[in-house]
């Protein structure tokens, strides 16, 4: 039996070919177990529909927290599910707070752990960098989405499988279903890093720059965002619209003149679609789209964000992100 975690919006996106793999091939001993830690119908269910996913088997309905709260919430929730079902092995994807949590809960029940996008670092302190370490460091099979990935782990020790990324295939095979946006000629904006937004004063320099752009802005606001907007009072020039959809959001991202985002998962979709992406970070995990892609990394420095969307970047497709990320990896798992 195998249990597959996820808990968050990026990764329904990233287990979704796994299952599609699955049923292909009418292997039915798995068990989806939702953590709960984003829970509104835009942030999760929509998902489920748009992914063709089920109703996950058991939803541990952890919801918002600290760190400490979201990890503990879904360790003891999944302690119970592992001791009635005895998996043997369990996947956790991306680098959430959830996935670390089911890794640990994994380790310490013994189940075998598998980490479908390890390797990635971005060697800077935020909470995803410290998922990303303990998860990989926890787990039995590492499966790395790009070259750098692999060096990553080989220089602490690990070795992992290159295997190609997961989330490509998701694109892949849902691209043709894209939603067609009701705009045209717009930069699309995604923030939601609590390096960028908790502080009123980091939120603040972005929302400046952002009104320094002449074009139209589409921006999807993340719940996060949109309560510190609220809370400091900071007004933009841009269209704020809810948070979409997988199908519509990457419909706007596949029309966009170019992004402008702290996401990681963005830095990928957009590489993949040759689509100009300005990242508000100060490091990457994902370097392959810098290196590869259409990428460029700006942290929050206004002159060199405006200067770079004046001058994007043409980019090639990494290695390996060609659809078939979980074929390689079902294959490989029974
Ligand atoms: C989490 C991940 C981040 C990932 C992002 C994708 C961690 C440490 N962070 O960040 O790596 O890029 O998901 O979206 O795991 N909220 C709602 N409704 C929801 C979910 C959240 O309103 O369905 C609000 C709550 O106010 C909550 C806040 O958003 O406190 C943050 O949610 P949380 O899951 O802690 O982190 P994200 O910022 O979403």
């Amino acid at each position: 039996m195998i249990h597959i975690i996820a808990g968050t919006r990026p990764n329904f996106v990233k287990i979704a070919p796994l299952i599609w793999e699955f049923r292909r091939r009418g292997f039915t001993n798995y068990k989806v177990i939702h953590t709960g830690q984003h829970y509104d119908y835009k942030m999760s269910g929509i998902f489920f529909t748009e992914l063709n996913l089920d109703e996950p088997d058991y939803f541990l309905n952890v919801g918002s927290g600290t760190h400490i709260q979201q990890l503990t919430g879904v360790m003891k929730g999944l302690e119970k599910i592992f001791l009635e079902e005895r998996p043997d092995k369990i996947i956790v994807v991306g680098d959430v707070n959830s996935t670390l949590a089911g890794a640990l809960a994994g380790a310490v029940h013994k189940i075998s752990v598998i980490h479908i996008e390890a390797g990635l670092r971005s060697h800077d302190d935020i909470p995803e960098e410290f998922n990303r370490e303990l998860t990989d460091y926890l787990s039995d099979i590492l499966y790395v989405s790009e070259g750098w990935g692999m060096a990553n782990l080989s220089n602490e020790g690990m070795r992992g499988r290159l295997i190609g990324n997961i989330m490509i295939d998701t694109l892949v095979a849902k691209r043709r279903q894209f939603k067609k946006p009701p705009y045209d000629n717009y930069i699309l904006v995604t923030l939601h890093r609590p390096e960028n937004v908790d502080r009123e004063e980091d939120l603040r320099e972005i929302v400046e720059m952002l009104n320094q752009i002449d074009e139209k802005i589409i921006f999807p606001v993340h719940p996060r965002t949109k309560k510190r907007l609220r809370k400091y009072g900071i007004e933009l020039k841009a269209e704020l619209i809810e948070p979409q959809s997988y199908l519509s959001f990457m419909g706007l991202l596949e029309n966009a003149k170019a992004v402008i985002t702290d996401s990681g998962g963005v830095q990928e979709e957009s590489t993949f679609l040759g689509i100009p992406c300005i990242t508000l970070r100060y490091s990457t995990e994902r370097p392959s789209t810098i290196y590869d892609g259409t990428n460029q990394l700006c942290g929050r420095n206004s002159n060199n964000i405006l200067y770079r969307l004046e001058n994007p970047k043409d980019g090639e497709i990494p290695e390996l992100w060609d659809g078939n990320t979980a074929k390689r990896i079902v294959e490989e798992l029974i």
